[in-house]
């Protein structure tokens, strides 16, 4: 690649390797917050949508900490993606052992699994719009070991501790951020 990838690049990326729903909205919903957090700290948010629209295509195909990230930044670096984007990809993951030492890095590590957890908060309310969940009812799931098992929490606050930001204005931003999307999400509509 000579030129600079585009969304439309990543968007090909991403499908290319991916097919399963949830993990294209996933996509989709860490996008969305990146492009928010960019906006609000005056960086470029092309750059940062496209890092969080990218940063698990190759899981669907590799979703062991043996493969996933490792053949992803491999393909990235065979097509010429710009090697800091693959580096900030990469950083999500402990286990890659890339330090996460740019606020970029910070802010992707930081939306990604609260972005899962808030969809399936929403998703557990079906008459209530994502916009509508209450941060206090997302830290009392957070607190619900039984609920989304899958999402771990020691990320969700580490995240927001390692970006600087207030936890409670943090998870209400994220849901701000997705409730943008919510239809590409398929997340509950307005109950209004
Ligand atoms: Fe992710």
């Amino acid at each position: 690649m000579t030129d600079t990838p585009t969304r439309d690049d990543a968007w090909a990326l991403l499908t290319e390797f991916t097919d399963n729903p949830s993990l294209i909205k996933h996509a989709l919903g860490v996008e969305a917050a990146m492009r928010a957090y960019a906006r609000s700290f005056g960086e470029d948010e092309e750059v940062w949508g496209i890092i969080g629209l990218i940063h698990y295509f190759d899981y669907q195909q590799n979703p062991t900490e043996a493969t996933h990230l490792h053949v992803g930044t491999g393909i990235l670096r065979d097509r010429g993606w710009p090697e800091e984007w693959i580096e900030t990809a990469a950083s999500h993951a402990d286990y890659m052992g890339v330090p996460r030492d740019t606020r970029v890095k910070k802010t992707l590590f930081a939306v990604d699994e609260l972005s899962g957890f808030l969809t399936a908060c929403a998703l557990v309310r079906p008459d209530t719009a994502i916009a509508e969940v209450k941060v206090k009812s997302v830290k009392k799931k957070l607190k619900d070991k039984a609920f989304a098992r899958g999402v771990n929490r020691d990320d969700v606050t580490r995240g927001a501790e390692e970006l600087g930001v207030d936890f409670d204005q943090h998870i209400a931003f994220v849901r701000d951020a997705m409730a943008t999307i919510a239809d590409q999400l398929e997340l509950p509509p307005r109950s209004s």
